[in-house]
Formats: structure tokens, C-alpha cells, sequence
């Protein structure tokens, strides 16, 4: 039998910088692991650009295959945790960073890594949602186990024309919530009024409240779902109101944070942090069966581009630079 090949993006280092090159690359070539899959779709997430792009050293070997997240179908397990021809989602476990990841059309990763695609999900609908919207997912039941509820006031959803951003206006919204959507591009405010947010307030607004260096401002927001950090959750913080919450899940924005503790002390907010990298199985199984529920493929449409492995170079400048909306579906193998 001819030996399989199969398309992969493979990322080299030349003269201290990092190409890619769309290439046919065999089953020899993939990273060891017991769980052998056929991945038909990945995505494209901020990580995903700065690994394309060799930044923040995520990426320490080379060659390397990216893509931190995927879903398709299970060709061999030797883990004896899933059988020939079941459906899996992959995110997270730095897969994409340390170990190869979904941009080729085969990834052998360990069995353990997977959860089962929710009954009636398809892979294409799990990865419009990827890592990004399970992060959303992650941050609103984040905020749920510190007690917040529609009726306690607006969720500020920031970076919101974003994946995670993007996701996290529509699961807001669709679990009762009005949403104050934050961004960077006025652009972008009929998009996301039709994902459910019943206000857009513009980045600079957070960004002025930051400048102001107040320890407090009005009570604003009853909790913030953060994928900007820097100077936008500084000026978010002051502004959360008494008992809030803010779920800190990314850093579009900057990775520093210069604040006060006032808003802890003299208000009781919460800072929670959301990773969604090395969350144990269990609880990404609870969080992709309310995903499922909450967002049907219908719903999902607005925020969905779909592209192909050799598009991924550009498209890594675009979502580094702020200017992808929503999320982008790669299409890998058949
Ligand atoms: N904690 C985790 O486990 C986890 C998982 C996934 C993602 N993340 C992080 O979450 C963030 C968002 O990821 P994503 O995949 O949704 O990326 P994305 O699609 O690029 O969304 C980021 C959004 O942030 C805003 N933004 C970009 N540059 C900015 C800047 N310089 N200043 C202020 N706002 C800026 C833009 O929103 P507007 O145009 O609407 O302003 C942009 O659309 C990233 O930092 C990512 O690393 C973390």
C-alpha cells in the first residue's frame, strides 16, 4: 500500500525568523502519541497568530506544526478511552505549542487530551467556537460560581468584536444578560448588536477611565468578561460594582495591569482568571455541553469566516493586528 500523505502547514525557523510552508508529509513524521486522528477542521485563534509568526517563544522546536486547537475523527486509540470512527474536540494541553497541532490533515496527540464532540455537534460547529468560545464559556461560568446573574446589572464583555469576545456577547446575551460590548472599531456596531449586545462602549472609554487613575469611578458594571487586559482592565475595574466580577482571560491589550487594590478592598470585586489550557476533562465536558445548547450552528453564523491551510500566514497578521472579526473556521482535511 502507497504510503498516506497529507497536507500540513510545517513552520521552520530561517535566519532567526519563522516561515511556513504549505507541504505532503507522512504519518513518520508526526510527533509520538497513542491516538491517531483525522482532523477535517482547526481554527484560528490570537495564540495561533503569534505561533505562526515565531512570537513570545511559545514555539521552542522546529519544524513544527501549529494549530492549537481541532476537531475530527479518531483513526486509532491504543489509550482504549475512545474507539475507530469517534468524533473528538481538541483544545488546549499547549498542543499547537510544545507538541504538533491541528494545521495538518492528521495530529497523534494523547488519548487524553480529547473530549467526545456533544451528541449532534459536528466538527465544523466545534471549531467555530474552538478555543476562543470555550475560553467565553469558561469565563461566564466563572462569573456564575461567584453568584452573578442577569439581575445584578450589565456584563461588559471587552475585545468584544474578537473570538473569545465575539462568543462571549453572544453567550451573555443568550443567558439573559445585557451586554455592554466594548471595541475598538465603531465599525463593528451593528455586528454585534446582532449578537445580542444592547449597548456598544467604545475601547477609548475604558482606556480615558484608566488614564483618569481613579481608585474608584461609578458603579458600573456588575461583572466584566476581560479579553484586552492591560490599561482596558484597568479602566474596567474601578468601575465594577459593589460585589462584581471580572473573569481576565487574555491579553489583545497588553500584559501589564497597573491599578489599585481599592476596588477589592472597598467594593469587594473579584479578579478571576480563566485558562482554559490545562482545565481538567470533566469540566471542559461540562462546558462543551452547555455550548452546545447555547449556541446552535445557526446562531454561530454571523461570526463564522471560513479559510484553508494556505491562508493562515495572512491571516495571522490580521488577528495579531485587531482586525479579524469573530472566528475563523480553517478547513483542514476531508
Ligand atoms: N486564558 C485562556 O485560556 C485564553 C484562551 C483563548 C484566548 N485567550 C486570549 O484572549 C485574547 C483574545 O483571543 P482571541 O482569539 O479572541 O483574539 P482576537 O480574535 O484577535 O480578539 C482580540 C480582540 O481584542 C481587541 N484588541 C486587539 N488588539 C488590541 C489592543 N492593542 N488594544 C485593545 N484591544 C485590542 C480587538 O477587539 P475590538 O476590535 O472589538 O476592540 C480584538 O478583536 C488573546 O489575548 C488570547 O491570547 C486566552
Amino acid at each position: 500500500m502507497a504510503e498516506e500523505r497529507f497536507p500540513a502547514l510545517v513552520l521552520e525557523e530561517k535566519e532567526g525568523k519563522v516561515v511556513s510552508e504549505l507541504r505532503e508529509i507522512g504519518l513518520e513524521d508526526l510527533p509520538e502519541g497513542d491516538t491517531l486522528v483525522a482532523v477535517s477542521h482547526s481554527s484560528l485563534n490570537y495564540k495561533d497568530g503569534m505561533i505562526l509568526k515565531g512570537l513570545g517563544r511559545l514555539v521552542r522546536r522546529y519544524p513544527h506544526v501549529g494549530g492549537i486547537d481541532f476537531a475530527g475523527t479518531v483513526i486509532s486509540c491504543q489509550s482504549g478511552l475512545f474507539q475507530p470512527g469517534e468524533r473528538v474536540i481538541l483544545t488546549g494541553w499547549r498542543v499547537g505549542e510544545t507538541h504538533w497541532g491541528g494545521y495538518a490533515a492528521r495530529a497523534r496527540v494523547k488519548g487524553e487530551w480529547l473530549v467526545r464532540l456533544p451528541e449532534g455537534m459536528t466538527p465544523e460547529w466545534a471549531m467555530a467556537i474552538g478555543t476562543a468560545g470555550l475560553t467565553a464559556m469558561l469565563a461566564l461560568m466563572a462569573l456564575e460560581r461567584q453568584g452573578l446573574e442577569p439581575a445584578a446589572g450589565d456584563l461588559l464583555v471587552t475585545g468584544a468584536a474578537g473570538g473569545v469576545g465575539s462568543v462571549a456577547v453572544m453567550l451573555g446575551a443568550r443567558l439573559g444578560y445585557r451586554v455592554v460590548a466594548s471595541t475598538g472599531r465603531p465599525s463593528e456596531e451593528a455586528y454585534l448588536k446582532g449578537l445580542g449586545a444592547a449597548e456598544i462602549l467604545p475601547r477609548q472609554a475604558l482606556l480615558d477611565a484608566a488614564a483618569e487613575k481613579k481608585p474608584l469611578l461609578s458603579e458600573r458594571f456588575a461583572g466584566a468578561v476581560d479579553t484586552v487586559g492591560g490599561q482596558v482592565l484597568a479602566g474596567l475595574l474601578p468601575q465594577l460594582r459593589y460585589g462584581g466580577a471580572v473573569a481576565a482571560c487574555g491579553l489583545a491589550g497588553g500584559a501589564e495591569l497597573h491599578t489599585t487594590v481599592i476596588p477589592f478592598l472597598l467594593r469587594g470585586v473579584s479578579l478571576l482568571g480563566i485558562d482554559s489550557v490545562m482545565q481538567p476533562r470533566p469540566v471542559r465536558e461540562a462546558a462543551w455541553r452547555r455550548l452546545a445548547e447555547l449556541l446552535p450552528p445557526e446562531r454561530l453564523a454571523p461570526v463564522i469566516s471560513r479559510a484553508k491551510l494556505a491562508d493562515l500566514p495572512r491571516l495571522a497578521e490580521e488577528i495579531l493586528a485587531g482586525r479579524i472579526r469573530g472566528r475563523v473556521v480553517v478547513e483542514v482535511g476531508g
